[in-house]
């Protein structure tokens, strides 16, 4: 059933596999015969990162990391800190970072840079879902799933107030701001 909150389901659960296959089957073209390892952002790329990583036809190592941001003063750009460091180090390896939504970016440009000084072979980003209309800073996005709009979105990873992780589609909240 369908939560009360929810207004409009913009990729249903079929959509949304049928693409993750899609992209999955282009990172199994580009990494063939590479040592790669997908890390994923805690929480929001869990369940995107899992139904990516069934569909990848090559061998794939996954790590995890936890990040939070806060602002020194209200309305200030977010400051972002490790909460949680991966367990292994991505020295020589193909690293693809697995984001569940590109937004302002400045979540990413700091991970890049904090990633990119241990030595990756490669670094990239694949995410979900992109909202470029809101970028502030320029990241390489090399996968991207879905481009949206500015309405704030839920499922498949996205949260709101730590609900709606769990649900399979994509939808936009009939109050986002409450
Ligand atoms: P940014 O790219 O640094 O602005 O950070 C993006 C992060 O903000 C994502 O990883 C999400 O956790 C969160 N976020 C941005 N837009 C949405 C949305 O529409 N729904 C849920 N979370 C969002
Ligand atoms: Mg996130």
């Amino acid at each position: 059933m369908t939560p009360p909150d929810i207004d409009r389901v913009l990729f249903t659960a079929e959509e949304v596999d049928a693409r993750i296959a899609e992209v999955a089957a282009a990172i199994g073209e580009r990494y063939r015969g590479k040592d790669l390892k997908l890390i994923g952002v805690l929480k929001g790329s869990v369940f995107f990162l899992t139904a990516l990583a069934r569909r990848i036809e090559i061998p794939v190592k996954i790590d995890f990391l936890a990040i939070s941001t806060f602002s020194a003063r209200p309305g200030s750009p977010g400051v972002v800190r490790i909460e949680k460091d991966l367990d292994e180090p991505i020295e020589g390896q193909d690293v693809l970072v697995v984001e569940d939504i590109v937004d302002t970016g400045l979540t990413l440009r700091y991970l890049l840079r904090t990633l990119a000084g241990r030595g990756p072979n490669t670094l990239g980003i694949c995410t979900l879902l992109d909202r470029a209309s809101r970028r502030l800073v320029e990241v390489p996005v090399e996968f991207r799933c879905f481009e949206i709009g500015e309405h704030f979105v839920v499922g498949c990873g996205l949260d709101h107030k730590q609900l709606y992780r769990n649900l399979p589609y994509v939808a936009t909240l009939r109050r986002p701001d409450s």
